[in-house]
């Protein structure tokens, strides 16, 4: 194991938590945790979340900081330096977070444009602001640019520097947002029992598929970033504590967004004059079209708050697309030998041209027209599919089994002990759930998850079938390119940074 930090790494050990932290705690814990929270039970489910945490998520993520450590270098590399034949993993691990990073910045680019519209009134400006292509290029390549400028200026000049300054100033906002809104009174009590007061008999199989999944994307696990982001530190961080702290922040700040969300939706409600179901709590439309209303309604002071939010939204969203954008161009750098900042252009402009089409074709779903889709869904909603459903899992799974079936928990648990963790007790059960138990829940999520696309509710779906197999396409595809151009070819590491 090479132990000497190299040049470009992280400077010190609360930089890569922070990093870390920012990468995980971004759109799904703002919203995404909330309104999962709220459909699945209430505070039945936040139990399930946090035991998925402990249980779960914590031994995939020692893991995949672990396989980035120790390789000091792109995931690729991190795989063949176990076995050559599982280098693809690595492929896979690069390729799926570039994809997210299409269309996720297709989002970050409608937080811009409503941060910047809070003061003047965002309600009822969603479908009109979708269907103007210019505009969505526009505030794309805005977002896209925040992200540019960062990851080009590199992992210790940008990446840790942006996120030292950055997530105190999300933290600092979500406070103002959460004291703000628990003095709205009336129907904040009710917001906060429906969010809060527990009914376990709202358990069922399906919440804790839920929450696992949940776990997993909150935590920006089988995303390659935190493999890259591993890779970046040397002896001078625990790898165990910084876990912990990765997993306690990005808790509490879903926590949190939830106590600024319900309070504020029943407030609203409870005003109108209306039911809290009558208004919708899902996805793009809670955040991008109740939300407003609901802040709006409050007046002057309400605009301000809901400036402060959606600032802190896309704080939230640059520094977890930062984390997925330098997976790709890590590898860049260290195949092609380029420059970073020639590399951070060629992703970030990739990213440019592939956000086009998605937000044309989301911006039609918002207004009704059935133009630009694939299996009979916007081009968003299907590649959040091909990756959160399908192949997220997989790439997770795939960092279980390096550490867990290839490289053994018995040497893990070694080397991971040689930077002062201490296991104790806690050993046999590390190397159980290292080897059998995580790897089998992920394929539980796995198999669910494609189930519910191809027989929702029980009922066929040829769009659900045509979905699974494009993932399958892209599994096939890594693995030819592997073979065929990576195997034998040098794929490069953390010293091949040029300046
Ligand atoms: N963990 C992130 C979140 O909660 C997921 C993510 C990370 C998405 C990086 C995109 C990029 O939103």
């Amino acid at each position: 194991m090479e132990k000497t930090q190299k040049k470009g790494g992280f400077a010190s050990g609360i930089g890569f938590v922070l990093a870390a932290a920012g990468s995980a705690i971004g759109l799904g814990n703002l919203w995404g945790f909330p309104y999962k929270t709220a459909d699945n039970g209430g505070a039945a489910f936040v139990f399930l979340y946090i035991a998925c945490v402990i249980f779960i998520g914590i031994t995939i993520m020692i893991c995949e900081i672990f396989l980035g450590r120790r390789s000091q270098s792109n995931p690729i590399t991190a795989f063949k330096k176990i076995n050559k034949n599982i280098g693809w993993f690595g492929l896979l691990a690069i390729i799926v977070p570039l994809v997210i990073t299409f269309y996720y910045s297709v989002l970050g680019g409608y937080t811009v444009k409503f941060a910047v519209n809070s003061f003047w009134g965002n309600d009822g400006n969603l479908a009109n602001f979708a269907g103007t292509p210019w505009q969505v290029i526009l505030f794309s390549a805005i977002f896209i640019g925040f992200a540019l400028i960062v990851v080009m200026a590199g992992v210790k000049g940008g990446i840790e520097k942006a996120s030292k300054i950055l997530m105190p100033a999300l933290f600092v906002l979500l406070i103002l947002v959460v004291i703000f809104v628990l003095c709205l009174g009336e129907g904040v009590a009710e917001g906060l029992k429906f969010y809060l007061v527990p009914d376990f008999s709202k358990i069922t199989g399906k919440s804790i598929l839920a929450a696992m999944g949940q776990a997993f994307y909150s935590l920006s696990l089988g995303m390659g970033a935190m493999i890259v982001y591993g890779s970046y530190t040397g002896k001078e961080i625990n790898i165990v504590k910084s876990t912990g702290m990765i997993c306690i922040f990005d808790t509490l700040i879903a926590l949190l967004a939830g106590m600024a969300i319900f309070p504020a939706v029943f407030h609203f409600a409870s005003v109108e004059g209306i039911s809290h179901t009558e208004l919708k709590l899902d996805g793009i439309m809670l955040m991008f079209s109740t939300l407003p209303k609901v802040f709006e309604s409050i007046g002057f002071f309400g605009n301000i708050i809901e400036f402060f939010f959606f600032a802190m939204v896309i704080i939230a969203a640059v520094t977890s697309v930062i984390s997925i954008m330098e997976v790709s161009c890590q590898f860049v750098i260290q195949k092609f030998k380029i420059k970073r900042k020639i590399a951070t252009a060629i992703v970030a402009g990739l990213t440019f041209l592939m956000s086009i089409p998605i937000g044309l074709s989301l911006g039609n779903l918002l207004n009704g027209i059935d133009k630009l889709t694939v299996f009979g869904l916007d081009f968003l909603s299907f590649l959040d599919l091909v990756t959160n459903t399908v192949l997220m899992p997989i790439c997770a799974l795939f960092s279980c089994l390096a550490v867990g079936w290839f490289i053994k928990p018995k040497q893990a648990i070694l080397e991971l002990e040689q930077d002062d963790n201490k296991f104790g007790i806690f050993k046999t059960p590390l190397a159980i759930m290292m080897k059998f138990i995580v790897p089998a829940l992920i394929l539980i999520i796995e198999f669910f998850g494609i189930k519910d696309l191809i027989f929702p509710g029980n009922v066929f779906s040829a769009n659900g079938l045509g979905v699974a197999l494009v993932s399958l396409a892209i599994v096939a595809i890594v693995i030819a390119v592997y073979f065929i151009f990576l195997k034998k070819s040098e794929t490069g590491t953390n010293l091949d940074e040029i300046d």
